[in-house]
Parts: structure tokens; C-alpha cells; sequence
């Protein structure tokens, strides 16, 4: 689904999967723009520590590009980038960064939950989600997740980060669903919308269909600072690192990838 400038309302209901609270935070400041060099290793030992020889050429589908740090790296190594953000703003930064940085891509306003109708089937050999899905609710996530099974060639690959059930800001807010809050108050995830914080178990059941291979689901744990992220309130939401207290947040780094009769 389409969002037009125009139609930009943060009052309005959820596209289909989309938080509107992205568009706000993408208007209201410039995410990460620097190019994540570190993404291109994981993709060329291609998870299972085999080094992958050609990267150039083949179809990845960036879910929520945000910035466009990902595409851009991705686009620099040549793969074909196909880059969705359902934030307009996010589209428009991804797109100008890579027109600055002489790098061509097919950048889309587009709902996650849409990307089956918009790409078609077998149509990418990569999927990243690098912190998108976990802006969707569990039902959207299913959906989303069925898609890109269908969206991959056999054989394709997906790496998908998620947050861990129990960081900071689980079970604050507004309750949404099982491990899905909005509204959250305090924590990385505060400002930011609807947030699924999932256990090992969900995340096994989200991508049942996925061969894991390498470092199966690695567990990122971190410690944050209570100085670093801040309540809503604070229009950066990032604040310098003063020494407070610390926080545990952790996230599911999920790389695997389609099987070929899958
Ligand atoms: C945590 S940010 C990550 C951005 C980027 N992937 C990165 O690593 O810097 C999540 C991004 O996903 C986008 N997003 C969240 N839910 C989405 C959805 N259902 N459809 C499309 N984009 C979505 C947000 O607008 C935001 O840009």
C-alpha cells in the first residue's frame, strides 16, 4: 500500500502492519546513515562460513531501510536492492543517500505486509530485516514472515534481528498482544511505537519453515545505559552516554535460509 505526502496523518489507524509512529520519528530526525560495512561479511560468509563468491547481481529485499545504511552498503557491493520503508520520510533520506553516494536502487513506500502483491514470488535471493518486524504486531509478523517465504527463491536467505523478550521496556505501555506493547515508556523502544518482544520458542515457531545454519539463532545480549535511552520526552532519543544505570536489553539474530523444496 501507498502512503502519498498528503495523506500523512499520525492519527491513523495502522495500514495494515505499518506503525505510523515511524513516520514522526523519521520526520523528526535523521536515522543512522552510516554505511554498515560489518552487514556485507555477514552476508558474504552467508551464514554458514561458507565465503560467498559473488554477491553482485543477486535480488535483496531490505525491509524498513529506515536511513538506508544497509542499502547503501548493499547497493555499493552491487547487489540489486529492492528497499521498503512504510515511512515516507525514511524513503526520501534512503533515497537521497544513495543518490549522494552515486548508487542506484528500487526504493518503495510500501507496507511490509505487502510485499508478496509488490514483488511476486521467488523474486529475491536475500531478505533483510533488520530491526523491522519488530515494529509489527505477532499477527502482522506471521504474515509478514509467510510472505517472505514466498517472496524467496529456493535456497534463499534471510537474516532477521529481533528483541528478546524481558529486555527493558517488556511489559510497559500499552498492552497489544502477547509480548507486543506500544506506548512504552522508558528503554530503547521507548518513542518508538509498537515493539514484539519474542522468547526462543516464539521466534523458533515464527520461522518454522527456515533451515538454520551456521550460527543458528544467536542471542545478542547488551547491557544499555538508562543515560543512553531516554522516555519519549527526549526529542533525540539518544542521549550521550553518562555512566547510569544499566539496563539488559538482548536481541535474536535469526540467519538462515529457504530450503530449495521449500
Ligand atoms: C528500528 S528501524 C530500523 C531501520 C533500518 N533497518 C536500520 O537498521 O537502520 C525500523 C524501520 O522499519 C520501518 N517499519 C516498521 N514497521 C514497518 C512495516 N510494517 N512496514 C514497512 N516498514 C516498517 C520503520 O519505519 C523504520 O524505518
Amino acid at each position: 500500500m501507498i502512503v502519498s505526502a498528503g495523506t500523512f496523518d499520525p492519527t491513523w489507524e495502522f495500514m495494515h502492519s505499518f506503525d505510523p509512529t515511524w513516520e514522526s520519528v523519521h520526520r523528526s530526525r535523521e536515522w543512522a546513515r552510516e554505511l554498515e560495512y560489518w552487514f556485507l561479511d555477514v552476508l558474504r560468509r552467508r551464514f554458514d562460513g561458507q565465503v560467498t563468491i559473488k554477491l553482485a547481481g543477486q535480488d535483496v529485499l531490505d525491509l524498513g531501510c529506515g536511513g538506508g545504511a544497509i542499502a547503501a552498503t548493499l547497493a555499493a557491493a552491487k547487489l540489486r536492492v529492492h528497499a521498503i520503508d512504510g515511512s515516507e520520510a525514511a524513503v526520501s533520506l534512503t533515497r537521497r543517500r544513495l543518490a549522494e553516494a552515486g548508487l542506484t536502487a528500487d526504493v518503495r513506500v510500501l507496507d511490509a505486509a505487502h510485499i508478496l502483491e509488490s514483488f511476486g514470488p521467488e523474486s529475491m535471493d536475500w531478505v533483510i530485516d533488520n530491526a523491522c518486524l519488530q515494529c509489527c504486531t505477532p499477527e502482522a509478523q506471521r504474515d509478514i514472515v509467510s510472505q517472505i517465504r514466498r517472496v524467496l527463491r529456493p535456497g534463499g536467505w534471510v537474516y532477521s534481528r529481533l528483541v528478546g523478550a524481558g529486555s527493558w521496556g517488556d511489559g510497559l505501555g500499552r498492552r497489544i498482544a502477547g509480548g507486543c506493547y506500544a506506548d512504552i515508556p522508558e528503554g530503547p523502544a521507548a518513542g518508538m511505537g509498537t515493539t514484539t518482544f519474542l522468547d526462543r520458542d516464539a521466534v523458533l515457531a515464527l520461522w518454522d519453515w527456515l533451515e538454520f545454519c551456521g550460527n543458528r539463532i544467536v542471542q545478542d545480549h547488551r547491557m544499555v545505559s538508562e543515560d543512553t535511552y531516554s522516555a519519549p520526552a527526549d526529542p533525540t532519543g539518544l542521549r550521550p552516554e553518562r555512566g547510569g544505570a544499566q539496563r539488559w536489553w538482548m536481541e535474536w539474530i535469526v540467519e538462515g535460509r529457504k530450503r530449495a523444496d521449500g
